[in-house]
């Protein structure tokens, strides 16, 4: 693997849970195999789950990881080719990028959107400029438009509980599972990555029913949501579920909006008394009792810590791959 942008990067999804899953099983089973080797994780943005998991993925193959939180401590990066640096910014990623190439084997990178111009945050061109310069292998810690370590995360999360029997669910284990990404209300306008990158990589696995319910004007991306069944009917879609996947995000179409706030979007129980038993997932961080009421997340249904704790072992499944580039057999 030279790169972890999105699911594009991956040849084959169920090999990498396999992976991933061999190593919440044994977590030093590969520890020398980042042995002088050091990652490069750098944060433009606020970070507790990505940061802290990519660590203790790197430690967990002999990896140094230093964190540089480069949106609060580092010199405001120029990214526009050409630019006439009067303004704000003090160093171009041409200059900063090969540098870091040099400091790191590995370059991890979160971003974020500005919510308010389509065009430039779906260019993706913070990535793509590190990509262009650093000279060595990028991996997306959250990108403007993408979140595919969280993704690859989620998807490992549904293998081990579907693999788990459940005395309450009356699903037939010949059927898919049904998984609902369903919209959830929120204060503040967030990005589409999540849901995007969830959307991309269930899409891509094939393995599932995948269905998406948002209300009137929360269209997401065709790129990515092509395959799902898309309802504003949030009770249908949610109708014998077996996974339910809470996000809020902005409008799309109209960039960066907060439409509709409905409170009647918020999960609740008597909404997972109509679906299969679901299990419920949330990326985190979660706004309590305005995306998920608290007797759902503190109740048998959520996944939402499990899914956080899989983290490290999706992160180190990318990382080994990045170190030993050998393509991976099938599953
Ligand atoms: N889910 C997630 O990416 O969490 P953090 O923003 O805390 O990293």
């Amino acid at each position: 693997m030279k790169q972890f942008i999105s699911v594009r990067d991956v040849n084959n999804i169920d090999a990498i849970v396999k992976k991933a899953l061999s190593y919440k099983a044994d977590p030093l089973k590969d520890k020398t195999i980042g042995a002088h080797k050091r990652i490069g994780c750098l944060f433009l943005n606020p970070s507790m789950r990505t940061r802290l998991s990519t660590q203790i993925a790197a430690q967990n193959l002999g990896m140094d990881a230093i964190v540089f939180n480069v949106g609060s401590e580092g010199w405001a990066l120029e990214f526009e080719e050409e630019a006439i640096m009067s303004g704000n910014t003090v160093e171009h990623v041409k200059d900063a990028a090969p540098v870091m190439g040099k400091y790191f084997d590995i370059l991890a990178i979160r971003t974020f959107p500005s919510l308010k111009n389509r065009a430039d945050d779906y260019s993706e061109l913070f990535m793509k400029q590190f990509i262009k310069y650093a000279g060595i292998p990028v991996v997306s810690l959250e990108s403007a438009t993408l979140h595919p370590l969280q993704s690859l995360t989620d998807i490992l999360t549904i293998t081990e509980a579907a693999a788990k029997s459940d005395p309450d669910s009356h699903r037939d284990r010949n059927r898919k599972s049904k998984i609902v990404l369903t919209w959830a209300p929120h204060v503040k306008p967030l990005p589409q990555c999540v849901a995007n990158s969830f959307a991309q990589w269930v899409n891509a696995w094939g393995k599932a029913e995948f269905v998406i319910t948002h209300p009137e004007d929360y269209e997401l991306s065709e790129e990515f949501t092509k395959g799902a069944t898309i309802t504003q009917n949030q009770d249908e879609a949610l109708t014998d579920a077996d996974f339910v996947y809470v996000k809020n995000w902005s409008t799309y179409n109209d960039y960066g909006k907060i439409y509709s706030n409905n409170p009647k979007w918020m999960m609740t129980n008597k909404k997972l008394s109509i679906t299969n038993n679901a299990k419920v997932m949330h990326c985190l961080p979660v706004r309590r009792n305005v995306e998920l009421s608290d007797e759902i997340l503190d109740g048998p249904n959520s996944l939402v810590t499990q899914q956080a704790a899989n983290r490290v072992w999706a992160a180190q499944a990318v990382l080994s791959e990045i170190l030993r580039p050998r393509p991976l057999k099938g599953s």
